[in-house]
């Protein structure tokens, strides 16, 4: 949550920091600001307005910001609201340091009111503010990085910031303690960031700062030192992501052009993860041993949101396929309760940013009792996938729709592979069978390929559907889950109440929803619970419910019962999530654009919640 961006060398600071705004606007946008240090005033010239960057890029067109150094910020606001005084960046009294952060700052009040004591004057209602008051303070006969330090042992909390000061105009400071923050490499030039995607144009060169380390950039040299100031050995790692992944590429929406790589994703993961000779699955990563898998007796996947989900339909897989027992959680509950874990657990943490505050809080408390960690994400250096035992990563590319699809895809179809390879050990599957198993998936791209192509259809149904106030989403087995996201993606992105249940519950109360102001999703492929899920239309039908089915090519059975069919594929019903969220991600998609919603930054979200 909150997105920054630092730079210091020869070029303009103004568009470099804008466009890397841009790129991270998806970690927030209530508000955008950027100061940038003027050398013929000596001074630090601001603009920051409420709104997203797009704003601050009008302003910025009227009144813009010249400098070689500057800082950015876009926010997701957590102490005050999203206006113009709370924006960031933060000046000090003297208007001679700024700050921009992403966190929150725990013990806020109290600095405060200290501070306040010490004749500090306070002008926003931010928790931020508290910091750069800190620096002033301490920056009396030291360095900035001095200050900054000794300002940092009075935080608790979470806090990446970037910090610059006009007294000191060739230093850039970024620390990270919580939060997560980048150094770009440049030559002659060097960049503060709190993700990938913001210096793909400038770097690929990148360094992620590990926790409670401070990088005192200037624009010819990089220095990392621990908190307590001993220096820290760099590791620059290049990322493999380009530019045209991170942008729409004729795609109208983020979104859409997400749901649209689905296919590649799965593709690239299927190449790259079973071997080319035998069917066989690797990975290369994972730093679990075969003999420490065998040993686990229990699993347990925690994980946030539509991450949530995906690790639900993994139970069924990997309890289908390995015949072990698998607990879900959703991390927020894990962390605070005492889980009965211990070092015969495996826990498997999903995140597709590897950000999520409660999924990281939930692995250091499975730690804590020794249990093996492995994380299944997306982002490269994530603070996720450096405390986990092994990691797998999704390689979805960058995500930049608040709403995650593809992400989802890839956490999926690692859990397939993920299974096989853990059955493999385990010998709970037989060669012919695995083959099997690896062959169907190897034909998924294909029939999502099928979907995709279908979009019109789901587009007037979406526009029959629009006005609805309610969805209910309904599924059986492993597409319950699928039901959950389905309803997870349109209240999201539509602001329509949508609930997804078992469908087995719905005489369990759910049923006193349906009347004909009623939108019913029925997940319904064939599979062996689709005479159970027929039950259930039929049930909504007879209350007038308006259902909408998503069943298998060639069911006319259903048609008697609704004229809103979306087609899919047949497949194994074991494989069938990756077919059948599909359609109720372009039908969210589709009755968000006709609700005039902004898909992909709806409100109040941000794609990576680094807080509680
Ligand atoms: C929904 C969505 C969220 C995330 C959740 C976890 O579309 O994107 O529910 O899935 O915030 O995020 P990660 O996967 O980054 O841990």
């Amino acid at each position: 949550m909150c997105g920054i961006v630092g730079y210091i060398g020869d070029k303009l600071a103004q568009p470099i920091l804008l466009n890397g705004l841009k790129r991270l606007e998806y970690r927030g946008y209530d508000s955008a600001g950027m100061v940038t240090y003027l050398p013929v005033k000596n001074s630090l010239s601001i603009r920051k307005l409420p709104g997203k960057v797009r704003v601050l890029e009008a302003l910025l067109k009227k009144k813009p910001l010249s400098g070689n150094l500057g800082i950015s910020h876009t926010r997701w606001s957590t102490h005050g609201e999203p206006n113009q005084v709370n924006a960031h960046p933060h000046l000090d009294c003297k208007n001679e340091i700024a700050i921009v952060h992403n966190g929150i700052i725990e013990n806020y009040a109290v600095l405060k009111a200290q501070l306040i004591k010490e004749k500090h004057k306070f002008i926003s209602q931010t928790d931020t503010e508290v910091i750069v008051h800190l620096i002033e303070k301490f920056y009396k006969d030291c360095s900035l990085e001095n200050a900054v330090r000794q300002a940092i042992s009075k935080l608790e909390g979470s806090f990446a910031i970037g910090v610059i000061s006009r007294r000191e105009p060739d230093k850039l400071i970024g620390v990270r303690c919580g939060s997560p923050l980048i150094v770009g490499v440049g030559k002659d030039e060097n960049f503060l960031a709190s993700d990938v995607p913001a210096l793909l144009d400038a770097t690929k060169e990148v360094i992620f700062l590990e926790e409670n380390e401070m990088a005192v950039l200037s624009k010819d040299k990089i220095e990392i030192t621990s908190f307590s100031g001993v220096p820290v050995k760099m590791s620059p790692v290049t990322v493999s992501w380009d530019v045209s992944q991170a942008q729409k590429g004729g795609f109208t929406h983020f979104m859409l052009k997400e749901i649209n790589e689905q296919p590649a994703v799965l593709e690239n993961m299927l190449n790259q993860r079973i071997l080319k000779d035998r069917p066989e699955v690797f990975f290369d990563q994972l730093k679990i041993s075969r003999e420490e898998i065998f040993a686990v007796k229990n699993i347990t996947v925690v994980a946030c949101g539509t991450a949530y989900h995906a690790g639900l339909c993994g139970k069924y897989i990997l309890e289908e396929l390995c015949k072990i027992s698998v607990s879900v959680d959703l991390s927020s509950e894990f962390r605070y309760r005492n889980p009965l874990v211990d070092k015969d657990t495996l826990i498997i943490a999903i995140s597709q940013s590897g950000e999520t505050a409660d999924t990281l809080a939930a692995v250091r408390e499975a730690k804590k009792k020794e249990a093996k960690i492995l994380a299944v994400c997306n982002v490269l250096g994530s603070s996720l996938t450096r405390e986990a035992d092994g990691v797998i990563y999704t390689n979805a590319g960058p995500e930049i729709g608040v709403a995650s699809t593809k992400a989802y895809t890839a956490q999926l179809s690692v859990l397939y592979l993920l299974a096989i390879y853990i059955a493999d050990i385990r010998k709970t599957l037989d060669t012919n069978t695995k083959i099997g198993l690896i062959n169907t998936l190897k034909t998924i791209p294909r029939l999502q390929e099928k979907i995709l192509k279908n979009q019109k259809e789901i587009t007037a149904i979406a526009q029959r559907h629009h006005h609805f106030g309610s969805f209910l989403f309904l599924g059986r087995h492993i597409n319950f889950p699928s039901a959950l996201e389905g309803a997870l993606k349109l209240k999201e992105i539509s602001y329509i109440p949508a609930e997804g249940y078992a469908a087995g519950e719905m005489k369990h109360g759910p049923i006193a929803l349906i009347d004909e102001y009623r939108a019913v999703v029925c997940v319904a492929p064939h599979s062996k619970v689709y005479e159970k899920m027929i039950s259930n239309i039929q049930e909504i039908h007879s209350r007038r419910g308006k259902i909408i089915a998503i069943a298998s090519e060639g069911d006319e059975k259903i048609k008697e019962l609704t004229r809103e069919v979306i087609y899919i594929p047949q497949v194994d019903e074991l494989f069938s999530p990756l077919i059948t969220v599909l359609p109720m991600q372009l039908l969210a998609y589709d009755i968000s654009v006709k609700r005039g919603c902004d898909v992909d930054q709806p409100r109040n979200l941000a794609k990576s919640v680094t807080v509680e």
